[in-house]
């Protein structure tokens, strides 16, 4: 919660004059008011660098390259699949520059919500907030459902049968009634993180460092076997190919925002969290284009497999082994990617409640473990549902688009804030201004013209009940409204 201290004339004057920048739905957060979380509502300060990079990475490596890859290099790019991961992540990076700047200048929970309200208004802020909920958790419950197929997939390579009612999304073959594996994954991971953001980080870190060893393994042993020929057509789709594929492989290269929703609980925000977000992003795009370089140089595009692509790949040189390995190593990887977006919700949810747009009986956190459980637990639940329920193409229909519309307003916040407050103290600046955050909307609104009309119509309900939410409850419950409220008294 935002905490009123009491205020002199001069500071009475100024907020009077921050509140009168925006009213109503148009209101801001004045920016240098942004105080300390209240004692015994905070979050815990435990995070350094390294741990932030592990979450980021283990956040955007995941389904994008361990089964988006394959089956964009099989049916859309070609070996240009290469050129899809480099499109997607210019875009990406010109959003990350953007949440960089504004994690070295407002070092707070929530991300592209609390930069938003900040920069945008409430009504915007919300928006995106209330589109991160729904995208976070349908997020979690994808990767759920996705490692629950890999599972599936490995159960039987043993020889062995689960009870139909028990495993696999309902909908993507055998009937099942209920993806109980997905289910219980999700509640495992609101588990963990109910332990304590330190407890929670240690294991994510332990795991993000089994994943790159994954992937590295992939590329190291896989560059032995590359037959150069395999690149030959590189555009077999032609150039529009590798455009098309840039918009499916979208997917794997977020995450790092769903990590800097987190800066309370970094140690020192302003200096770690932008280096953060830049070095995870790094890190998994040198990855990426190395593993799509041994993907489709070891087969040629024709014979990549769409749904195993890796593992396929190092079974048809005679590498077995390796290749359970490999699906053993994307199982445990994609968990962290669960890990990273159930953080990420709980922590937007929480900066929500805090700032008075959903019921503050939300932002309570555990006296001693400094984490919000309520929320936690009720976004584990939540994940769990669509993760048991849905089958895993109508939960995946519910992403990307908030992702997308979040990258939007941050890169146009980013700029805003830079000309109308150049004086505000940033740790870090976003190279190129106004360029590469405009390239960031640019490629963000375009990426949103590959959306399927399905995603639309789910989003449109989703926001209609959303603007039911703020009009009959967060407009007038809202912190600023109060000290509107105060203000004008
Ligand atoms: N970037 C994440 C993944 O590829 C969402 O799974």
């Amino acid at each position: 919660m935002i905490r009123h201290q009491p205020i002199g004339v001069c500071e009475e004057v100024e907020l009077m004059a921050g509140l009168r920048m925006g009213r109503g739905v148009l209101r801001r957060k004045p920016i240098e008011h942004i105080e300390e979380t209240e004692a015994g509502g905070g979050l815990s300060r435990s995070l350094g660098l390294w741990q932030l990079t592990a979450i980021g990475v283990g956040g955007i490596i995941g389904t994008g390259i361990f089964s988006l890859a394959g089956a964009v290099a099989n049916g859309t790019a070609g070996p240009a699949v290469l050129i899809s991961f480099l499109i997607a992540g210019v875009a990406s990076a010109a959003a990350a520059f953007s949440y960089a700047e504004f994690a070295g200048m407002i070092p707070k929970a929530g991300s592209a919500y609390t930069y938003g309200y900040v920069v945008l208004g409430e009504l915007t802020g919300w928006f995106i907030g209330w589109d991160l909920l729904l995208e976070y958790t349908a997020i979690v419950a994808v990767v759920a459902i996705g490692i629950s197929g890999y599972f599936g997939f490995l159960v039987e390579e043993m020889g062995a049968e689960l009870p139909a009612w028990m495993m696999g999304a309902p909908g993507t073959g055998g009937g099942h009634k209920v993806d109980l594996f997905a289910a219980v994954l999700c509640l495992l991971i609101a588990y963990l993180l109910t332990l304590g953001i330190k407890n929670a980080a240690r294991f994510e870190m332990v795991v993000v460092v089994l994943k790159v060893l994954v992937v590295l393994l992939v590329i190291a042993v896989g560059f032995f076997h590359i037959d150069t020929g395999n690149y030959n057509p590189f555009f077999p789709y032609g150039v529009g190919g590798a455009f098309t594929g840039a918009a499916t492989v979208f997917f794997a290269v977020f995450g790092y925002d769903a990590m800097s929703t987190a800066a309370e609980e970094s140690k020192d925000a302003q200096r770690h969290m932008p280096k953060a977000i830049l070095y995870s992003l790094a890190i998994s795009m040198v990855l990426y284009v190395l593993a799509c370089l041994v993907l489709t140089g070891m087969q040629s595009y024709t014979e990549v497999d769409p749904e195993s692509g890796f593992s396929t790949a190092f079974k048809s040189v005679g590498l077995g082994g390796l290749a359970d390995i490999i699906a053993v190593g994307a199982i445990i990887g994609i968990l962290t990617v669960m890990f990273t977006f159930m953080l990420g919700c709980t922590r937007v949810w929480f900066s929500m409640s805090r700032d008075g747009l959903l019921p503050k009986w939300f932002a309570k956190t555990h006296e001693t473990r400094h984490v919000p459980t309520r929320v936690t637990w009720i976004v584990g639940i939540a994940s769990a549902a669509i993760a048991g329920f849905l089958p895993i193409g109508e939960a995946a229909e519910l992403t990307n688009i908030g992702i997308l519309l979040a990258f939007v307003v941050v890169c146009v916040a980013v700029i805003v804030l830079r000309y109308k407050r150049p004086d505000l103290p940033r740790t870090f600046r976003c190279p190129g201004m106004p360029f590469v955050p405009a390239v960031g909307v640019v490629f963000s609104l375009w990426l949103i013209t590959f959306l399927q009309w399905q995603t639309w119509a789910r989003f449109a309900v989703w926001f209609g009940l959303g603007l039911v939410v703020y009009f009959g409850y967060s407009y007038r419950r809202s912190e600023l409204a109060k000290a509107e409220r105060d203000a004008v008294e």
